[in-house]
């Protein structure tokens, strides 16, 4: 398993229903629900609906919820764990984790509408172009709602990635913390002692100076959340350990730390795979030259939130 699976693995296991938890609501409410509601309606009776990158299955339970005719599939290529689902609950949709769209697209199988929802961008191109195009049946219909670089989603995830990446920082707070440990207990039993060797007294200097840094960054950041939680964490955490030597403070922050790891990845991704104007013209010709292709873009009052590319192929392959 790549990092990146195993980045995802871990973010669907723990349960989030989507992957923009803090910026969309769980019912995508506002402009991208309104947007699968309006195009839910345009879909063939019974049709094949195949989810791409599907995640938790956001999508699909929306779908299944707007129309009980359509047969769903959600496939994505890491380990999900749609909590919302059971094959006994909804025998018309199918979820299929650790499948990457190479893997269905080499089963044969043919869909007549093929969805994304920030989650097709990520496929490498021409190959996902590819591979959609496997799978779709004659006269298919893309719907794919991806990640728009100047958006308001990419932004937010960059002000995350900053934030996490100061977090992780040799002179940031977790580091500062972990080297602060050993003294903590020091610090409320005998400060003279404390004060009298000079390596504490560096690791309070430090883990101070990084509180201050945090807190000015918190200050100006768009998403200071994960900067704001891991502060009174830290606080939290060095002050049981204080009074309790068995606690294992420092197995608890290396825990920590490769959880904000992930989250810079996990965000990091989404910063790089969301689509330029640039992009989007390039994109445009990797697709089939006998599609006709439409692209518009959401927004509300938040600002811009994401492309919507809607491709239809045509009836007869040439
Ligand atoms: C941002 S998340 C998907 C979000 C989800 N559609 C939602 O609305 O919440 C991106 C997903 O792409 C998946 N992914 C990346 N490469 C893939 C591939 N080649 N095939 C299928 N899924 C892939 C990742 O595992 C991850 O779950």
């Amino acid at each position: 398993m790549t990092t990146r699976n195993e980045a995802w693995t871990e973010y669907w296991q723990s349960g989030a229903l989507h992957s923009c938890v803090g910026s969309l609501d769980e019912g995508y409410g506002g402009a991208i629900g309104d947007y699968w509601r309006r195009t839910a309606d345009s879909f063939a009776k019974r049709a094949a609906v195949l989810d791409i990158a599907t995640g938790n299955g956001p999508l699909p339970k929306l779908l299944a919820g707007l129309r009980a005719d359509l047969q769903i599939t959600g496939i994505d290529a890491a380990a999900i764990a749609p909590g919302w689902w059971s094959a006994s609950a909804f025998p018309q949709v199918e979820m299929l984790g650790n499948t990457p769209l190479a893997a269905l697209a080499a089963q044969g199988r043919s869909f007549d509408v093929l969805t994304s929802q920030f989650g097709w961008e990520y496929i490498p191109r021409p190959e996902s172009v590819q591979q959609t195009v496997a799978l779709s049946a004659p006269g298919a219909r893309w719907y794919l709602v991806c990640h728009h670089a100047q958006g308001r989603l990419a932004q937010v995830a960059q002000a995350e990635v900053d934030g996490a990446s100061r977090l992780l920082a040799p002179q940031g707070l977790l580091q500062a913390a972990i080297t602060l440990l050993p003294y903590v207990r020091l610090a409320s039993t005998d400060a003279t002692r404390l004060n009298a060797d000079a390596t504490a007294v560096a690791a309070r200097i430090a883990y101070n100076a990084a509180i201050t840094e945090l807190g000015q960054a918190i200050t100006s950041s768009v998403a200071p959340d994960v900067m704001i939680q891991a502060r009174q964490g830290v606080h939290q955490l060095l002050q049981r350990a204080a009074q309790d030597p068995s606690f294992g403070a420092e197995s608890t922050l290396r825990q920590w730390r490769s959880a904000v790891e992930r989250s810079v990845l996990r965000s990091g991704e989404l910063v790089s795979h969301a689509l330029s104007v640039a992009d989007m013209d390039a994109l445009r010709t990797t697709l089939p030259a006998d599609a006709v292709v439409n692209v518009n873009e959401l927004r509300q009052a938040e600002g811009l939130l994401a492309w919507a590319i809607e491709v239809t192929l045509p009836k007869r392959w040439a």
